[in-house]
């Protein structure tokens, strides 16, 4: 005990060096986390952009370490040790979930990752009013802004991500709730957030400040609640991306109040690049952000067709007629959907685009920005499996080369390669679409002809004279495709 209660007997010009030590460990983290950003955007340096955000992450836990246990002059010791313990729980939580997680459980592991960050920002909003509560003077007023704010956002981001796992792990329904006046209870529990906050403000005491603080927190926990609650399932990675932006923010608002520069960049990193990141898929579905938001959209799963329109007939063809068409084609493009990520068919994929390239034939992958059910979906999945990324195009990348196209395999793809969202009637009415149809040959790989894609709308692509339709389970047709290759 006695060792636990040592202390660093550190000098005043020490603590100053340490300082700026601090600063400059900052600056190399804000910078290093910006080129995690940069590199994350391609899968060729995704790699090296992961790499770098740890090294980021270990420079500024590293510096904020020895400078605060420096400063603390009391429990140097045992400050280090509760450091230590507790990464080791969390790093030991964190390896075993990021082991055992599925790919298509991905979305909701992130969401309940937000969750904490969301609570961790109540949790230190609180901390540092029981510390600092109300004063006179004009920086108490900032403070206790950031610290409403931080409550505020933590507490909605802290709800709202416990709801998106529920709904994204089927433990609850994914139909949207919508309360008649749902928009208005919302707007009204967002006015008397503010107007808390501005009561909060003005306090000047710990329990004074208790009263407006508590409230806040109570309806920003039901609002985070009721605003997911309302978004439907299908809905939800949006909103989980949604989500991770206002974890962003919530960090940052912990920035301020606890001083830390560094939790002030990293937290607007995350805020505007999960922001930027909704914004892009909103505009891959061609929806408008704030009817994600609004929510009352989709319920959750794959529905039939609701129309009653006559399309023709479709016509089917089996794992051997594919794999003699295969063999008579020279250039050949994969565009992978959500069925590809059910079915878990990305290595028997690859494993079908090394043959053909052996065979010499030209294999590109066209991926959809919204294909699957999280951003980059595919390409986590292909990169899984090792497919080679210089054969992976963007849709604007590949979009106009399909006349050139001999065959097209859609595995588990609808909505994105659906050509009625170019009628103006249709319910996905201007979502960009991969242009399948205008190659020679077009096989469709899904289970059945009842269900439709995420969108809920039939797809006339199937009934077209050149789509050839094969009904299975994707892992089961491709795996047939290689053994009659
Ligand atoms: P979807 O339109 O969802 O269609 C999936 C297709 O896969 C269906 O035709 C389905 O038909 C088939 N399928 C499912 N399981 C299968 C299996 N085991 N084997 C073979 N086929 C299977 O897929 P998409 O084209 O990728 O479009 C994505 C949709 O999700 C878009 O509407 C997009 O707006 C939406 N969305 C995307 C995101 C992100 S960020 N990616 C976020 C939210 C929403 P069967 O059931 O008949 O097999």
């Amino acid at each position: 005990m006695d060792l636990l209660q040592t202390s660093f007997n550190v000098s005043a010009g020490a603590l100053d060096f340490l300082g700026h030590v601090e600063q400059l460990a900052y600056l190399l983290a804000a910078l290093l986390f910006i080129l995690a950003l940069a590199n994350l955007s391609k899968q060729k340096t995704a790699q090296l952009g992961n790499c770098l955000g740890i090294c980021g992450m270990v420079v500024a836990l590293a510096s904020v370490i020895v400078v605060s246990v420096a400063n603390d002059e009391r429990a140097a010791v045992l400050a280090i040790v509760l450091v230590v313990f507790a990464m080791a729980i969390g790093a030991a939580i964190g390896v075993w979930h990021a082991v055992k997680v599925q790919m298509t459980e991905m979305p909701e592991l992130v969401a309940k990752l937000h969750s904490f960050v969301g609570l961790s920002a109540v949790l230190v909003g609180y901390n540092s009013f029981f510390a600092n509560p109300g004063a006179e003077g004009a920086s108490s007023v900032f403070h206790m802004g950031e610290v409403g704010l931080a409550v505020f956002i933590g507490a909605v981001t802290f709800t709202g991500s416990i709801v998106a796992y529920l709904k994204l792990s089927g433990k609850i329904s994914g139909k949207p709730l919508t309360l008649p006046g749902r928009n208005l209870i919302n707007l009204a529990m967002l006015v008397a957030s503010i107007a808390l906050i501005a009561w909060f403000i003005t306090t000047r005491s710990v329990e004074a400040g208790l009263v407006p603080l508590a409230i806040l927190t109570v309806i920003s926990l039901v609002l985070g609640a009721h605003l997911v609650l309302a978004i439907g399932g299908g809905d939800m990675p949006v909103v989980v991306s949604m989500l991770n932006s206002y974890s962003g923010w919530a960090a940052a608002m912990d920035g301020f109040t606890l001083g830390n520069d560094l939790l002030i960049i990293t937290g607007a990193l995350v805020g505007s690049s999960g922001a930027y990141l909704s914004y892009i898929m909103c505009q891959g579905m061609n929806r408008s952000f704030v009817s994600v938001i609004l929510g009352g959209f989709g319920n959750g799963s794959s529905s039939a067709p609701a129309e009653d329109k006559d399309y023709g007939d479709y016509t089917e063809t089996t794992a051997e007629e594919v794999a003699e068409l295969l063999k008579r084609s020279k250039r050949v493009v994969i565009t992978p959907g959500y069925g590809m990520a059910v079915a878990q068919a990305q290595f028997p994929v690859a494993d079908l685009t090394k043959r053909l390239m052996a065979m010499g034939v030209d294999v590109k992958f066209g991926i959809h920005p919204v294909a699957g059910r999280m951003p980059g979906h595919m390409n986590v999945l292909l990169a899984e499996a090792n497919v080679p990324y210089d054969c992976v195009y963007e849709m604007d990348e590949i979009n106009d080369d399909f006349a050139d196209v001999d065959t097209v395999l859609v595995i588990g793809a609808n909505d994105t390669v659906n050509p009625s969202a170019s009628e103006a009637d249709s319910p996905i009415a201007g979502m960009p679409v991969l242009h399948v149809w205008e190659a020679h040959e077009v096989i469709v790989f899904k289970r059945s002809m009842g269900n439709a894609g995420y969108a809920g709308v039939q797809n006339p692509l199937f009934f077209n004279k050149n789509t050839k339709m094969l009904l299975a389970d994707a892992k089961a047709s491709v795996d047939a495709i290689n053994a009659a290759l």
